[in-house]
């Protein structure tokens, strides 16, 4: 099928919730991506942040092959061994003590948000279950994380929404402290805010966010769902500042392009999530599993981490020097390893449609802002062949 063909037949049968879209690719090669018409891609997006080790790593491709002939499913009503083997991995390199697996990010992070107020009710007092989230956060899609997300757009139709949240502006401590009362039990935040524009803390933003969680007795919970996985720099966000988060949600690139989900703690609060107090079908079934167990291992030996860090900032030097040509276009530059915000002076929809013409898969977020998850195993190659598509578009503005 070509892409004309494709699209009416979605356009015709897919519920309409992501509108329109330019492209329809059909494979995938490390940093490359090819659509039906046969158009070649540098992929500087990664599938919104899932394909850290590019497309069809053949590590991750081996382990699907290999566990799709042995076993696909079976439920968690029995033991797993993958599922197992990628906790254990996963604790091996945190300082978590056990994990719950899901599909998806927003999963994830309904159990965070489940597991802190029940915790808190049990242990800590029984009238806490308020969360603070931060304005301009993303959590997810359910009727409760787009709760937790203190974006009015995604609750507009959806009322009411799940009580027990209060918002304060990102980044700013004092606000968190007076937000915080009696009936708080947790602060939900992202190590650095993807969707919400690629904003990053200021130093000691979280650290003090810490302080506030262990001065009032509140869960400290990091959405992770993108900054884990290598993108900031560490194998986990958190651990680039020095500091832990009492619960951790992950998901994005952990299954190296297969949907799985992880929430992750220590073991005295987990043990508030008993027999029966949550499930999830597929969660971590053995083939997810298997794969992410190839995704997790090829990041840690292949040192993915370093190279996001090191490839962040080749990439956001080269995106400083396109601020010198053209700064009646762009405002300026933010990021931290490999999620990297183009802040641009005009409307980035056409920018960013203008890069995909040009071979470049990139995304606008809040209206101005270029935002680019490129794989973690480009090199300087990849982010040149980038920044010289964005050079002719913004060149063509
Ligand atoms: C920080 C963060 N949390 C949660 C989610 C939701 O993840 P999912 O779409 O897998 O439910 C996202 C998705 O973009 C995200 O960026």
């Amino acid at each position: 099928m070509d892409t004309a063909e494709i699209k009416k037949m979605a356009t015709k049968y897919i519920i309409n919730t992501y509108g329109e879209r330019q492209l329809a690719l059909v494979r995938g090669k490390g940093c490359y991506v090819w659509d039906a018409d046969g158009g070649k891609y540098l992929d500087f997006l990664g599938g919104l942040a899932v394909n850290g080790l590019g497309h069809c790593h053949p590590k991750v491709v081996e382990a699907v092959q290999e566990q799709a002939e042995k076993l696909l499913h079976v439920s968690n009503l029995y033991y797993i061994e993958p599922q197992a083997k990628l906790a254990k991995l996963l604790i091996d390199n945190s300082t978590m003590e056990q994990c719950f697996f899901c599909n998806s990010g927003a999963e994830a992070n309904e159990a965070a948000i489940k597991l802190a107020r029940k915790y808190t009710k049990e242990k800590i007092a029984a009238n806490r279950f308020s969360i603070i989230t931060m304005e301009n956060s993303f959590h997810g899609r359910t009727l409760t994380t787009i709760t937790a997300t203190a974006q009015p757009k995604y609750h507009k139709g959806f009322e009411p929404m799940t009580p027990g949240f209060k918002y304060v502006p990102f980044d700013d401590l004092e606000a968190v402290k007076n937000a915080i009362d009696n009936e708080t039990c947790a602060i939900l935040v992202e190590p650095i805010q993807s969707e919400g524009g690629v904003n990053v803390p200021s130093p000691g933003y979280l650290e003090g966010l810490r302080a506030l969680c262990d001065e009032n007795n509140l869960l400290l919970v990091f959405d992770e769902v993108q900054t884990a996985m290598g993108r900031l720099g560490k194998f986990f966000g958190y651990q680039s500042y020095g500091i832990e988060p009492d619960i951790l949600t992950m998901a994005k690139s952990l299954g190296g392009g297969v949907p799985i989900g992880a929430m992750l703690t220590k073991r005295h609060i987990a043990e508030s999530l008993g027999p029966g107090t949550h499930a999830a079908t597929f969660g971590g079934n053995p083939l997810v599993s298997a794969a992410a167990i190839a995704a997790v291992t090829t990041v840690i030996e292949e040192n993915l981490p370093g190279n996001a860090a090191k490839m962040g900032e080749y990439f956001m030097g080269k995106l400083l020097d396109l601020k010198d040509k053209f700064p009646q276009v762009i405002e300026g530059v933010r990021g931290r390893g490999l999620i990297i915000g183009l802040v641009l002076k005009i409307d980035g929809k056409p920018v960013a449609s203008n890069c995909i013409d040009n071979g470049l898969l990139t995304i606008c977020t809040m209206d101005h802002v270029l935002r680019f998850l490129p794989p973690l195993i480009i090199s300087e190659k990849h982010v040149d062949e980038a920044v010289e598509i964005v050079e002719k578009v913004l060149s063509d503005v």
